[in-house]
């Protein structure tokens, strides 16, 4: 949602690290981009549309010590060039990106219009530079300009200002990530740790009301008050290979490819094959009378499977979508625990969640990706995934990632003691994963049914999120109708819907109670003549009623979801590069929704 980038130190090129900054930001939006440098005067240029746009109207122009740049998921005005960020003052002498949304900017806008400033975009960012210009012309140093003018903020942002005669970059952070880089002789500014990888793996996270003043090549952070703040600066252990397409036509596929590694890395000293126990430092200690998921997409249904798996451990759990969790009932029992499952760590929705559980006292555990994110920060304590960075806007190895760490926190919080036949079923999946990968004939599924008007897809019990999720990609990436149901729930409703050109991917898995009702199901929606793909092992029949087949490898009932949804990532990919979609930068998302 929004992607900032800042540098100093680097002399001859800035421009180059503005740019391949924003590059490894893209996926936080792609409205628009732009960037200033300064060096005496400054030099902006913005676009409206993708980065290629920017780069190919900047070309190699811009010189200066000091940049700053910024790629736009538009919430206040459309995509023009107007709106674009950086914004500037009257004098053209400030220039300021920003994430988040300042909720006052009316009245300020108002109230800086009556003292004559004009206004050139619809954006709320734009009373920034001029709250900075206001308080320079009375005096006030830039540092001192920047403090008094975010001192009339209120809402979110993560913000960063340059001067046209400063090689300084000013920045501060609220409810939106900043982070900084720390290089050998210059120093980074992003929202998002990506954006600089290539140039260092050193990082300083900013907590909230923190102030970050960047120059030549050296940075300090003060608080509010402007005291000097000692910050630790860690490393972090992606690298800039992970970043990067690697030969692939898109980070999704990559991303897909490297479920195998990321989950190996989830499960790295967490699970002990000799014993069959599980055991996960942070959680040490944890045993939890109730547990409530929060989430947000993806994660939601990463959470729905880890309610399922928990109440099957015998501790009860419930799974709410984060932006709806006001609602909720309070958790029961003393000892309550509530899980935001976010990939970033930043998903505004799914925080406001996790405040809201700690209003009421309860203890909270961020299951996340991205290590220093605001979860990390906020929440007592932190699973990570270690599924590594993905860039692709739609989720793919960070759901995979997701439902092992649910197993492992159901093994770890339910102390059975004994958890061997699910490490075994854990330690064999990355090896499942890439033998599927290997071999899976969903390209040919796309091809046979990317004309059609609209998909389905059922699964029960641990299934069901599978088939959500399946459902969700496939509209994520394709724009077309896909929908995703308990398969037993067809027939109360949407079975109307279910016609020849409507697909239904049938997930069953086994020869239990539930395939057996599944496989009911299918006949249900063969008998209608929609052509039916069943995502299956091969263990109930559920293949003769279908049209093609996508096999999953034998395994415990509750991994194989993982292997099912690498089929319908698959599937979904395929139809959406058959289409000529947009996979990496689908329409109107953005990677992080740091806004509720
Ligand atoms: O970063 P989070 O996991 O909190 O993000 C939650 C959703 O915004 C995210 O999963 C979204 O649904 C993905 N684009 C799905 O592919």
């Amino acid at each position: 949602m929004c992607g900032i980038i800042g540098c100093t130190g680097r002399a001859e090129d800035t421009l180059d690290v503005l740019l391949s900054g924003l590059e490894g930001l893209e996926y936080r939006g792609y409205d628009s981009a732009g960037v200033a440098l300064a060096n005496g005067s400054l030099e902006i240029c913005k676009r409206q549309g993708e980065l290629d746009r920017l780069q190919q109207a900047v070309g190699n122009s811009l010189r200066g010590p000091v940049g700053i740049g910024h790629t736009r998921w538009s919430t206040h005005g459309p995509p023009t060039d107007a709106n674009a960020h950086p914004h500037t003052d009257c004098t053209g002498n400030v220039a300021v990106v920003h994430n988040g949304i300042i909720e006052n900017y009316d009245e300020l806008k108002a109230e800086l219009h009556a003292r004559g400033h004009e206004f050139e975009s619809d954006t709320d960012t734009e009373v920034v530079p001029h709250l900075i210009e206001a308080a320079l012309a009375e005096g006030a140093s830039f540092e001192a300009a920047f403090r008094e003018a975010v001192s009339r903020l209120e809402g979110s942002y993560a913000l960063a200002a340059v001067t046209a005669d400063t090689e300084a970059i000013l920045a501060t952070r609220h409810d939106s990530p900043l982070v900084l880089g720390v290089g050998d002789d210059a120093a980074y500014l992003a929202s998002d740790v990506p954006a600089f990888l290539e140039y260092t793996d050193r990082v300083v996270y900013l907590e909230d009301d923190d102030f970050a003043r960047l120059e030549s090549g050296a940075w300090t952070v003060t608080d509010a008050d402007g005291q000097l703040l000692d910050k630790s600066v860690s490393r972090v252990e992606w690298d800039a290979e992970e970043t990067a397409k690697s030969g692939y036509d898109h980070y999704m596929l990559k991303e897909i490819h490297e479920q195998p590694r990321a989950l190996r890395k989830c499960l790295r000293g967490r699970v002990d094959e000799l014993t069959g126990s599980i055991q996960v430092d942070s959680l040490e200690g944890l045993s939890p009378s109730s547990v409530q998921f929060v989430a947000c997409g993806t994660s939601y249904h990463a959470a729905l499977y880890g309610a399922q798996t928990l109440r099957d451990a015998g501790i009860p759990a419930q799974a709410f979508l984060a932006s709806e969790y006001a609602t909720a009932p309070a958790p029961v029992g003393d000892d309550a625990l509530v899980v935001g499952v976010t990939q970033s760590g930043e998903t505004a929705d799914t925080l406001s969640a996790l405040r809201e559980a700690q209003r009421r006292g309860v203890e909270t555990l961020a299951m996340t990706n991205v290590v220093g994110s605001t979860a990390t920060r906020e929440c007592d304590r932190t699973l990570l995934i270690r599924a590594g960075p993905e860039i692709g806007v739609a989720a793919t190895k960070t759901f995979s990632s997701q439902v092992v760490a649910c197993n492992l926190l159901a093994a770890t919080i339910a102390d059975r003691g004994d958890s061997r036949e699910i490490v075994e079923a854990l330690r064999d999946l990355p090896g499942q994963v890439q033998e599927l990968l290997d071999a899976s004939r969903a390209e040919s599924v796309a091809k046979r049914f990317v004309d059609s008007e609209g998909y389905f897809f059922i699964g029960r019990g641990h299934h069901h999120p599978v088939a959500l999720e399946g459902a969700l990609k496939m509209k994520e990436i394709t724009y077309k109708h896909a929908e995703g149901f308990p398969a037993g729930e067809l027939k109360h409703g949407p079975l109307a819907l279910v016609t020849d050109q409507t697909p239904v991917f049938a997930v069953v898995t086994g020869d239990g109670e539930e395939a057996t009702k599944t496989v009911g199901n299918v006949k249900e929606v063969e008998a209608r003549d929609a052509p039916v793909v069943a995502v299956t092992d091969g263990a109930s029949d559920a293949s003769r009623y279908a049209e093609a087949v996508l096999e999953i490898p034998e395994t415990h009932p509750q991994v194989a979801p993982v292997l099912a949804n690498v089929q319908l990532q698959l599937v979904a990919y395929h139809v959406a590069n058959e289409l000529g979609r947009s996979i990496d930068k689908p329409r109107n998302l953005a990677k992080s929704v740091t806004v509720e």
